[in-house]
C-alpha cells in the first residue's frame, strides 16, 4: 500500500511538472484528487485494509494529497506568471504613436448664414430675441392685421393644433409679442423656424427658417429702413451690392416692399443665378401698419417703425450658390463639409 501511494504521488508530481497550461493542470487535479481520482479509489479500498493499519493508511493518503495540492498550487502560480508575461509582451502599447483624432464637426450652412447675419445686426445695435414655434392665431395672424377670412391666411394655410393654436407660419408674430411689452424703443431681430403646408421641392419645404426684424421708435422713416437693409446687404453679400425696393403688399406693413439685391454672381449683368435679370429677391419689408402698432398698445401718433422678414434658407442658398434647398436638410456629410 505504501509503495502504491508513493507511486501515485510520483506520477502526480511528474504530471504536474509536465503540465503546460491551466487546462492541463486541472486535468491532473481531477485525475488524482477528484471524486473518482486515484486517491479516492485508495480510500474506497480501505475496507480491504486490516483495521489496525487503517489510520496509518489514512494518514499516508492525506500526506500524499497535501503534497500534490501544494505542488499544484506552486505550478499554477508559475503558469499564471508566465501567461501574464506573454500577454504583456504581445500587447505592447507604443505610447509615442499619435492618437486617433475625433472628427471635428462644424456649423451647418444655415447656421453660418444666421451667424453672419446676426453679427451685422448686432453691430447696428439690434438685440436677438426668439418667440415660440407653437403660436396663438392671435399673434400669428390677428395682431398682424390678418383677420379671420383674410385671403393672406389662405396662402399660409398651416398646421393647426386647435382652432386657436398653430405652428407659426412666419416669424412676424414675434413683432407683436415684443411690441406688446411696451418697452420702447424696439430694435430686434428674431430668427426661427416656421411651418407651411408646402410640398418639398428645390425651393420649398414645410419647415424652414426666417429672420424677422423690427424697429420701433419716435421718428422712424422709410429712409431708415432703406439705409438699414442696404447696409446689411453690403456687409452680407459684398460691398458692391445694390438694393432695389419694389412696391408690394403685406397686411402688417404700409407701405410695403420687396427687396432685390444685385446678383453677386454676375454683378448685375445677368446670369443663370439671377435668371438673366441681374437682380435677386431676398426679403419683404415695410413700415409697421398703424393698426398693428395700436393693436399692440403703441400710439401710432407718437411712434413709427419698420419691419422686415428674411428667408434664411434663401439667403444661405444664394450666398453659397447651392441650387437645391433639400441639400440643407438631408444632412449628407459629403455636402455639409464643403462649407
Ligand atoms: N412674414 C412675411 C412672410 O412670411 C415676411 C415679411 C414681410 C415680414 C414683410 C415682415 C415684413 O416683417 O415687413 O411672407
Amino acid at each position: 500500500m505504501k509503495e502504491k501511494l508513493e507511486q501515485i504521488k510520483q506520477r502526480a508530481l511528474s504530471s504536474i511538472s509536465e503540465a503546460v497550461d491551466m487546462d492541463r493542470l486541472n486535468d491532473v487535479r481531477v485525475a488524482f484528487l477528484g471524486k473518482k481520482g486515484e486517491l479516492s479509489r485508495i480510500l474506497k479500498g480501505m475496507k480491504d485494509v486490516a483495521p489496525e493499519d487503517r489510520p496509518k493508511v489514512g494518514q499516508m493518503v492525506n500526506e500524499a494529497r497535501s503534497r500534490i495540492e501544494a505542488e499544484l498550487e506552486k505550478e499554477m502560480a508559475v503558469i499564471q506568471k508566465r501567461m501574464l508575461e506573454e500577454k504583456m509582451k504581445s500587447e505592447v502599447i507604443d505610447v509615442t504613436l499619435p492618437g486617433i483624432r475625433p472628427a471635428d464637426g462644424h456649423r451647418h450652412p444655415n447656421q453660418i448664414a444666421l451667424d453672419d447675419l446676426e453679427r451685422v445686426f448686432i453691430g447696428m445695435g439690434y438685440e436677438v430675441v426668439e418667440g415660440p414655434e407653437i403660436e396663438y392665431d392671435r399673434y400669428n395672424f390677428e395682431l398682424l392685421n390678418i383677420p379671420e377670412n383674410h385671403p393672406a391666411k389662405d396662402e399660409q394655410d398651416t398646421f393647426y393644433i386647435t382652432k386657436d393654436i398653430l405652428l407659426r407660419t412666419q416669424t412676424s408674430p414675434v413683432q407683436a409679442r415684443v411690441m406688446e411689452t411696451g418697452v420702447m424703443p424696439v430694435r430686434i431681430i428674431a430668427p426661427g423656424r416656421v411651418f407651411r403646408s408646402d410640398e418639398v421641392d428645390a425651393t420649398h419645404s414645410p419647415s424652414f427658417h426666417q429672420v424677422e426684424g423690427l424697429v420701433v421708435d419716435k421718428g422712424i422713416t422709410f429712409a431708415d429702413l432703406k439705409g438699414t437693409l442696404e447696409q446689411w446687404a453690403q456687409e452680407f453679400f459684398g460691398p458692391e451690392t445694390k438694393v432695389k425696393f419694389r412696391p408690394h403688399h403685406f397686411p402688417f406693413t404700409e407701405p410695403s416692399a420687396e427687396v432685390d439685391v444685385t446678383c453677386f454672381k454676375c454683378g448685375g449683368k445677368g446670369c443663370r443665378m439671377c435668371k438673366g435679370s441681374g437682380w435677386i429677391e431676398i426679403l419683404g419689408c415695410g413700415m409697421v401698419h398703424p393698426k398693428v402698432l395700436s393693436d399692440c398698445g403703441i400710439d401710432p401718433e407718437v411712434y413709427s417703425g419698420f419691419a422686415f422678414g428674411i428667408g434664411l434658407e434663401r439667403i444661405a442658398l444664394l450666398k453659397y450658390e447651392i441650387d437645391d434647398m433639400r441639400l440643407l436638410y438631408e444632412n449628407d456629410v459629403r455636402f455639409l463639409k464643403q462649407f
